[in-house]
């Protein structure tokens, strides 16, 4: 019987040359520098250049990530809880922060009952959310003027939960050969019409004016990891206008935008895509025990062939990305105006250790199949090919934008010319598993032109200034890293309030860390 795979530990590699050694070893190409830079000179210190958000250049070269909740009220609004996760994220030194999180444009599309809503009834309290984590930024770094701050507005579709922690009741855009009894999905009710699509676009636009009214420098349209519109984009099987073709499985992003345009509203747009995905992951049930996840392997997809059943995944083999579309869709964003396009991939609910990287499994979740170094090689790669591409595709874009025809439209089957270019920032996503390379890899992506700006997501939750401390000190506080034990993922999969239980003090006095410590054993995780 095969081993389960045995991991280096990061910690254990005590040099960069170590590091390098051994990602070399694994076959990957993960460039780590000798040392942090600090002060003006280093990489991450940069302001972007070139792209203007709402009349700010964001001031540095690292972002918080979007993080759903699970801890705000059950109308949606705001808790003590939420407004700690806030500050802390304006106290970060992240000079680009996705709001503090996901909120849903309407409450049946909430991924858990305690997920912000963004509606007129809540506007007050994300009004004083923004203000709060603007004024800890104030206080700490002494000017917001670079400070960009968008809402991450979503519909959870597949993974909805919106009014009991423990009962699924998901919406999807079609149905899927895999997926659908993982999550529920038993019958065309669960299908969402193209009257229903209609309807919820709405909701996005009328998301997008609260999220302006109350300060926010731009909305994020999720379009990763599963969630609703992700899928959308890979629904080739579905009938109708928002099916089908590639034009069709992108209507719901352009009626979106021009919607929010046309409403007079003239905040900025970001996306945050899965640039690639895999099938459906689950743990080895040969190599799996009472008490112990076994490592995951793909669900067998044989009789789904050609998988046309993901976005930016190979049809011939599921197991392997492939990035026409994801080119094609970087495309049509840049043509569309949008300035920001963060970068993830696959879904932490059925493919996680290509999404979010980690030793240890969430309790739904698979042992590590790969070195999550390889995850993380993955991602930064593919953000790397957008970056060359984005960069000379938008280029040609300008020029047929000129007069000098519009092959460019042909090419990527785009069909609508919006009255505005942009070459949007990437953000590249999964870099917490680095650790105390972090700062290092960091420093050379963004140095090297790899990615625009280093996107944080659970690291900001154990250590939310690790890079304010890498570029003022050149020196990290090694308690506070996050070794990806996933209880952040494992807490809310299991009802719990999200958060870092092993390293933030916060948490671990909270009944809720016995509670974690029970799941966890129970399922091995
Ligand atoms: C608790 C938790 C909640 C998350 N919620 C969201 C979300 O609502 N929207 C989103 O785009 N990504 C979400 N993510 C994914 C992160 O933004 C990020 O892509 C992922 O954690 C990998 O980055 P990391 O290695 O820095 O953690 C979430 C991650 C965690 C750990
Ligand atoms: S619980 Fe803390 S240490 Fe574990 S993955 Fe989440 S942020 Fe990292």
């Amino acid at each position: 019987m095969p081993e389960p795979l045995k991991l280096v530990r990061i910690p254990t590699l005590k040099t960069p040359l170590d590091f390098r050694n051994y990602a070399a070893s694994l076959g990957i190409d993960l460039p780590c520098e000798d040392q942090i830079v600090t002060g003006a000179a280093s990489p991450l210190a940069q302001p972007v250049a070139g792209v203007v958000i709402n009349g700010k250049r964001v001031g540095n070269r690292w972002a918080i990530q979007p993080m759903e909740g699970w801890d705000g009220t059950t109308s949606g609004g705001a808790t003590e809880e939420v407004r700690r996760r806030w500050q802390r994220f304006g106290e970060s030194g992240a000079k680009l922060i996705y709001g503090g999180e996901a909120m849903a444009v309407r409450p049946d599309g909430r991924a858990n009952p305690n997920q912000l809503i963004i509606v007129e009834q809540n506007k007050k309290d994300l009004a004083e959310l923004r203000e709060m984590l603007v004024r800890a930024h104030k206080e700490r770094y002494g000017t917001t003027d670079d400070l960009v701050i968008g809402f991450q507005l979503t519909h959870s579709g597949r993974f909805c939960k919106p009014n009991d922690k423990f009962r699924m009741e998901p919406r999807v855009a079609y149905r899927h050969p895999i997926l659908d009894k993982k999550f529920n999905v038993t019958s065309e009710a669960q299908v969402f019409t193209d009257g229903e699509i209609d309807q919820l676009i709405e909701r996005y636009i009328a998301a997008a004016t609260i999220a302006r009214d109350v300060g926010a420098d731009f909305v994020d349209i999720k379009h990763c990891h599963g969630y609703l519109l992700h899928e959308f984009l890979s629904a080739f099987t579905r009938p109708g206008k928002y099916g089908g073709s590639f034009e069709n499985r992108s209507r719901i992003l352009r009626d979106i935008i021009a919607g929010i345009r046309a409403s007079g509203n003239p905040i900025e747009i970001g996306v945050r895509l899965s640039a690639f995905d895999f099938v459906p992951f689950k743990p080895d049930p040969a190599l799996s025990q009472p008490g112990k996840l076994g490592p995951g392997i793909p669900e067998d997809f044989s009789h789904c062939l050609p998988y046309r059943f993901g976005f930016g995944v190979s049809q011939g083999n599921p197991v392997a990305y492939d990035l026409t579309e994801t080119f094609q869709f970087a495309a049509l964003c840049a043509q569309l105006g949008v300035k920001m396009l963060n970068l993830s991939a696959g879904s932490p609910y059925y493919n996680p250790h290509i999404q979010r990287p980690a030793a240890y499994p969430p309790s739904d979740g698979y042992q590590p199949p790969e070195d999550p170094l390889v995850g993380v090689a993955r991602q930064i790669n593919v953000v790397r090919q957008l970056a060359e591409f984005v960069k000379t595709s938008t280029a040609v874009t300008v020029e047929a934008e000129a007069g000098s025809g519009d092959s460019t439209l042909q090419r990527f089957n785009v069909t609508t010319l919006p009255p505005k270019i942009s070459i949007p920032i990437l953000i590249g996503s999964a870099y917490s598993y680095l650790q105390e390379y972090l700062p290092h890899i960091a420093q050379y992506v963004v140095r090297n032109g790899w990615t625009d700006m280093v996107g944080l997501g659970r690291m900001t939750l154990a250590y939310p200034n690790m890079l304010a401390d890498a570029v003022e000190k050149g020196a990290l506080e090694k308690k506070l890293i996050c070794r990806t034990f996933s209880d952040c993922t494992t807490a809310p999969r299991n009802g719990l309030i999200s958060g870092c239980y092993p390293l933030d003090k916060h948490y671990a006095t909270k009944p809720e860390a016995q509670k974690l410590k029970e799941i966890k054993k129970a399922v091995g995780a």
